[in-house]
C-alpha cells in the first residue's frame, strides 16, 4: 500500500491537527547544548529539582511487574482520600493528570461542542479540543492575567460543555478564587479546576466537590512529588462522574510502578512537602534576585515556576542565549506571551546559575 493511501484512512481532523508542543529529554538538549547531560539546567518542565522520596525507589523495585495492577485502584484511592481528607468514591487516578484531561473530553464533547480556556494557559486543553473537535472559546485573562468572569459568562452558550481553569494558572502563576469557581459553577457546565500545583499553595476547591456535581478538580504527582517520569495524578468529583470515568477508562490505565509510586509518596507526604515549602521559598528569593536585572520583570507565582517578562523582542535572544549555555526554560508561541519565558524552580545552585547567566545577558 503506498504511504500517499494510508494518509487517506487517517481522520482528516487527525492529520492535520497541530500536535501539543513537549519538552524535549535531557540527553537531546545536552547534545544541542554541546554539553554532557548532568551539566544541564533544565528549568523547563515545572518539574521538581528534588529525586522522589527515597520509599518510591524501593516501593517501584519490589513491584510484582508481571501482573496487571487493580484496574478499580482501591488502594491508590483509599491512599489519596487519606491525604485530601475526600472519600474514595470521590477519587480516580489516570497516568497523569493529562490522561484525566483526556478523558474528561471523552465523556463529555461530541464534535461541535464548545470548550472554554482562559488564555493564556496549559496547552493541554486546547490540544485535546483540537483532537476531540471540540470549538475552543479563548477567554483573554484581564491585564494581571486574572479571570474576566463577565467575559466568561458571555461566551457560555448552549454548546459549551467544559470550562478549563488552571489554578494556579500555568504559565502565568496566579491563582482563581472561589468566588470566580463559584460564580463559574453556577453557569452548570462541566468546570474543571486543575490544582497540579496545589501543594505549592495549598489553596483548592476540592471542598467545592461535595456542593457541585458539575466540579472536577484535577492534581498530580508530578510536580510535588516528583514522579513526573512514572506519570500519576488523580481527580476528585461526584461518584456519579467518577464511575463514568471508570467505564470508559483503559482497565490498566495507572500502571503498578506509578501505583507503587503514589502509595510510597503518600506515606512520606510531610517530608515531601516540607521539600516543597522549601521549593517556594526559592521561588521567593529567585524572584527578588531577577527584580534586580535590569529590564526584567517576575510576574508573582504559586507554582514552582516564575513568569518572566523582559523589554519588546528580547525574551526570544536570551531564551536562546541561555539554551546555549545549557540553561532550559519554557518560552511559548501566541501573541501574549511573546516577550515572556517561564522559568521553573530548581535548587539554588541553578538558580545561582541562571541569574549568573541572565546579569551577562541582559
Ligand atoms: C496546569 C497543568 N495541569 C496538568 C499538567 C500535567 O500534569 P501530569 O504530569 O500529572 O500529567 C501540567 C503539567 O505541566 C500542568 O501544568
Amino acid at each position: 500500500m503506498a504511504s500517499s493511501d494510508i494518509k487517506k484512512l487517517v481522520r482528516p481532523h487527525l492529520a492535520t491537527v497541530e500536535s501539543y508542543q513537549p519538552v524535549d529529554p535531557p540527553e537531546l538538549l545536552a547534545k544541542r547544548a554541546g554539553i554532557s547531560e548532568k551539566d544541564i539546567i533544565k528549568l523547563n518542565g515545572n518539574e521538581n529539582p528534588n529525586p522522589p522520596h527515597p520509599a518510591v525507589r524501593e516501593a517501584v523495585a519490589n513491584t510484582p511487574f508481571n501482573i496487571y495492577p487493580d484496574p478499580l485502584q482501591r488502594k491508590v484511592r483509599n491512599a489519596i482520600s487519606n491525604y485530601t481528607g475526600i472519600d474514595a468514591d470521590h477519587i480516580i487516578a489516570g497516568a497523569g493528570s493529562d490522561e484525566l484531561i483526556d478523558l474528561l473530553f471523552r465523556l463529555f464533547i461530541q464534535p461541535g461542542d464548545t470548550i472554554l480556556d482562559f488564555d493564556p494557559t496549559f496547552g493541554m486543553y486546547a490540544f485535546c479540543a483540537r483532537l476531540a473537535q471540540a470549538e475552543l472559546k479563548y477567554v483573554p485573562r484581564n491585564e494581571t492575567f486574572d479571570l474576566d468572569i463577565d467575559a466568561a459568562k458571555q461566551s457560555i452558550d448552549a454548546r459549551t460543555k467544559i470550562v478549563f481553569l488552571s489554578s494556579p494558572n500555568n504559565p502565568t502563576g496566579n491563582l482563581a478564587s472561589e468566588e470566580h469557581i463559584r460564580a463559574l459553577l453556577d453557569t452548570g457546565r462541566v468546570i474543571v479546576v486543575d490544582e497540579a500545583y496545589f501543594e505549592f499553595c495549598k489553596q483548592s476547591a476540592a471542598d467545592l466537590v461535595p456542593e457541585y456535581e458539575n466540579l472536577v478538580v484535577l492534581r498530580s504527582m508530578s510536580k510535588w512529588a516528583g514522579l513526573a517520569g512514572l506519570r500519576v495524578g488523580y481527580g476528585i468529583m461526584s461518584p456519579t462522574l467518577v464511575n463514568y470515568i471508570i467505564d470508559i477508562k483503559s482497565p490498566y490505565n495507572l500502571n503498578i510502578a506509578a501505583e507503587a509510586g503514589l502509595l510510597a509518596s503518600m506515606e512520606h507526604a510531610s517530608e515531601l512537602q516540607e521539600a516543597v515549602d522549601a521549593i517556594v521559598d526559592e521561588r521567593e528569593r529567585m524572584i527578588s534576585l531577577l527584580q534586580a536585572l535590569p529590564g526584567v520583570k517576575p510576574w508573582p507565582s504559586a507554582g514552582n515556576f516564575v513568569l518572566v517578562q523582559f523589554a519588546p523582542g528580547k525574551a526570544e535572544e536570551i531564551f536562546q542565549s541561555l539554551a546555549k549555555r545549557g540553561i532550559f526554560v519554557r518560552k511559548f508561541g501566541g501573541e501574549r506571551l511573546r516577550d515572556c519565558f517561564r522559568i521553573s524552580v530548581g535548587t539554588p545552585k541553578q538558580t545561582n546559575a541562571l541569574i549568573a547567566a541572565m546579569k551577562e545577558l541582559v
